[in-house]
């Protein structure tokens, strides 16, 4: 766990699940650097977590590929662990520009890494993803399954966790690292404040259909109704991002120190239900108050029919597991989406707030 006196670097913490992750950070009285390019994201969500916990945050504008930048930041600030957000996650995206993803996800990661060994920081938690599995042989997915991603997205997540695994394995290493496979975060901050930003067209079903909701897109496309489901429609583990970020947390304090390091340590994060499409479209739906527009199409290559997780090893060696209900989450998201119906926008001319240090 990292002492009272450091602090704890948080890449990608102005994107949706690194924002709520800050916030729940803040509230635990730790110190926290964030560092974002702002390529998905945008200062009003620094200015939103300031609002939310009442505490100033301290923000750089830094590209993880810019290794220059991330050493100073390290060398700014009394840094004691790290955990790692920032990058590229939409799947469909990583198959059109794959050498993009495999520079900012697996080059940005490296250089992150690296910088980390130079300055003595070896407590990493690793935003994962259930994507690893692929089309698991097995439900509820345990964290044994086999690795067997499908697209560019899920080996960039697959090659980084071996990449962390490798540095934890070396001799007297002293690396302790959680790498934490989620399964599909939904829901909004409570306060309405803080939800999902998708800049263009959402990738995911919630903001989607929470777009739908709000009138900017016409009507949700269901890829597939024909899988061996009770329904037919494809089966994923929605999980709150305020439990999702409290899991973050309790991985950080299960993290050792370089006396007695942890090593590398996979969980799923996510709350043992599956729900499908069409389960889903009904929960959001009554959240709204009325029904929404969906019509069925084609299965999408490359998406499988059941993702679900086995949470138990969480439960057990992190205490640590969902607890937020459905109905509060699509209740959360449409809260928020009706709250803020463009998402967080930078006014133009916007000064970036006093803690902001625009480094880039
Ligand atoms: N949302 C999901 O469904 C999901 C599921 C599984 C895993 N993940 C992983 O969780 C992490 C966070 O996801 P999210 O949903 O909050 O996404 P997000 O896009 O909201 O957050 C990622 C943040 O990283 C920043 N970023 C991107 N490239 C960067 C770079 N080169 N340098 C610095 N910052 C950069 C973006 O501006 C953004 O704020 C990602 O690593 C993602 O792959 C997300």
């Amino acid at each position: 766990m990292s002492s009272s006196s450091s602090s704890v670097l948080v890449t990608g913490g102005a994107g949706y699940i690194g924002s709520h992750t800050v916030i729940e950070l803040l509230n635990d009285n730790q110190s926290v650097v964030v560092i974002d390019n702002l390529i998905n994201a945008s200062y009003e969500a620094i200015r939103r977590i300031e609002r939310i916990t009442g505490k100033k945050v301290t923000f750089y504008k830094v590209n993880l590929l810019d290794k220059k930048a991330l050493l100073e930041v390290f060398q700014r600030h009394s840094i004691g662990s790290v955990i790692h957000f920032g990058g590229l996650k939409a799947v469909g995206e990583s198959s059109r520009i794959p050498l993009d993803y495999y520079d900012i996800n697996m080059t940005g990661t490296i250089h992150l890494l690296q910088v980390m060994q130079t300055m003595d920081v070896k407590q990493f938690v690793f935003s994962s993803s259930a994507t690893v599995y692929g089309d698991p042989p097995l439900i509820p997915i345990p964290e044994t399954s086999p690795l067997a991603s499908t697209n560019p997205y899920g080996r960039t997540k697959q090659f980084v966790e071996s990449i962390i695994q490798d540095i934890c394995n070396v001799n007297n290493s002293n690396w302790s690292a959680a790498l934490l496979r989620y399964f599909n975060p939904a829901g909004a901050h409570p306060s309405g404040l803080l939800g999902e930003n998708p800049l263009g067209v959402p990738n995911n079903l919630m903001p989607y259909l929470s777009q739908v909701a709000i009138g900017k897109r016409a009507s949700l496309s269901i890829y597939g109704k024909d899988y061996p489901t009770k329904d037919g429609t494809a089966i994923r583990d929605y999980i709150n991002v305020v439990d999702l970020a409290k899991g973050h947390l309790a991985a950080l304090k299960k993290l050792g120190d370089s006396k007695n390091p942890t090593g590398c340590v996979a969980y799923n994060l996510g709350t043992g239900h599956g729900s499908t499409v069409l389960e889903m479209v009904q929960a959001f739906s009554n959240a709204v108050g009325r029904p929404l527009a969906y019509e069925i199409v084609d299965r999408r290559p490359g998406d499988v029919a059941n993702l679900t997780a086995d949470p138990t090893k969480a439960k057990t060696e992190l205490n640590w597991e969902a607890t937020i209900q459905l109905d509060e989450t699509c209740a959360s998201l449409w809260h928020w989406q009706s709250k803020n119906p463009n998402g967080l926008e930078d006014c133009p001319g916007d000064a970036p707030p006093e803690s902001i240090i625009c480094y880039i």
